[in-house]
């Protein structure tokens, strides 16, 4: 198995996996992913940064035999979660000499996850550097890209940022680089939507450590080497701001077309004044462009049939993973519709505690929406774009 030489004594050692449609059984991957490890070589010392998902251990095992890798003395493990440390035993059972060199939350997460020995780590403490002969890796703690011990890694004279999974994108591309950079941001935008949103605050609070580095390349532990940083530099600064964009996410569920029709008018009256929308029929939709749309997004409004009592469960679980997700929405709303009673606007507004949303008044109907109601519809819309004077267009 070959690698992919990104400089002289630099090389993409990991796996693509074409095939995978869901991580973590729950996020789609329309284009696959890739788990990137990259071999550095010193005058002196030889680092693997990462491993991949064990599944690929031979795969990344291929590649350093077929560089003619005999030794390796260091395994440099910026996060502990699976897919990139996996094969970290295989890797030791292969180089008896490599020594793991992660945070000390991560040398703790690695012993239970993968049963690592501990004489087999060697810590990474803020800030230190490790030397390789005239390469010098020096360690940045970044706790949440994306579990609490997670640090990057950044190759002093060469200029490049091994970022963990922070600018990650789940797209697997043979050459490992982005076929366009538009390509690459919406990726990118659908990675950072669903992992690393709900650590916002903590990512604008860290994110000038690395900024203020003169990046050169940034190798992230998945998806394709960005060799023009700023693009997703500048883009992280937007998503993990404050400010949301003038736009209004609607996503339902209808049985008998109540809710559809109610939706669809709230749609129309937003987007005639001025609003952006994106609007989700939940039988049918991509979890991950709704994501995408929530980073956006200033209002989140739910439209949701009254079933068995409640809510649509399809709703509710919109509700939920929009809850997880805290995305920097200001304002919510739930329309929807009855037959004859029940509880769904309490069931979903108690499903997103997180989000400390101000809510406009309910606009639930029996059965089919009247004109009325197709008013009390626009007179929301009015209300949502009042809120919504002064946000920029995404
Ligand atoms: Fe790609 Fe959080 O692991």
């Amino acid at each position: 198995m070959l690698s992919r030489e990104l400089q002289k004594g630099i090389h993409w050692v990991g796996a693509l996996d074409w095939d995978r449609r869901t991580f973590d059984e729950l996020i789609p991957l329309p284009d696959g992913t890739s788990y990137n490890a990259y071999l550095v070589k010193g005058g002196e010392k030889t680092a693997l940064i990462d491993s991949v998902d064990p599944a690929f251990a031979d795969v990344l095992l291929d590649r350093l035999a077929a560089l003619g890798v005999t030794r390796l003395d260091y395994v440099i493990s910026n996060h502990a979660e699976q897919d990139h440390s996996g094969a970290i035993p295989a890797v030791l059972a292969r180089y008896p000499e490599a020594m793991v060199v992660a945070t000390p939350r991560g040398q703790g997460l690695l012993m239970d996850l993968l049963a690592i020995p501990a004489e087999r780590c060697l810590p990474a403490e803020d800030g230190a550097a490790l030397e390789l002969g005239g390469r010098t890796l020096r360690f940045i703690h970044f706790p949440w890209v994306h579990w609490p011990e997670t640090m990057l890694t950044w190759l002093e004279q060469d200029q490049v940022l091994f970022s963990c999974d922070l600018f990650g994108a789940h797209l697997a591309v043979g050459d490992m680089v982005a076929p366009d950079d538009c390509v690459a941001l919406e990726a990118a935008k659908r990675y950072y939507a669903e992992i690393m949103m709900p650590y916002r605050n903590v990512i604008r609070g860290n994110l000038p450590r690395v900024t203020v580095l003169p990046v050169d390349t940034i190798c992230p532990s998945h998806g394709p080497v960005l060799h023009r940083p700023h693009a997703i530099l500048d883009a992280y600064r937007g998503w993990v701001s404050d400010e949301p964009k003038d736009r209004a996410v609607i996503a339902y569920a209808s049985m008998h077309a109540s809710t559809r029709v109610m939706a669809q008018h709230l749609a129309e009256a937003l987007i005639a004044r001025g609003v952006g929308v994106d609007l989700f029929n939940l039988a049918n939709a991509d979890l991950g462009k709704i994501a995408i749309a929530l980073v956006d997004a200033a209002t989140i409004v739910l439209g949701s049939p009254t079933v068995l009592g409640g809510a649509h469960p399809l709703v509710a679980n919109a509700a939920y993973v929009a809850n997880l997700l805290k995305p920097r929405a200001r304002f919510g709303a739930i329309v929807g519709s009855y037959g004859w009673g029940g509880k769904m606007v309490n069931q979903l507004t108690g499903l997103m505690p997180n989000l400390k949303l101000e809510l406009f008044e309910p606009v639930i109907v029996k059965g089919l929406p009247k004109p009325a109601d197709l008013e009390t519809l626009d007179r929301l819309a009015e209300a949502i774009a009042a809120k919504h004077a002064g946000l920029g267009s995404a």
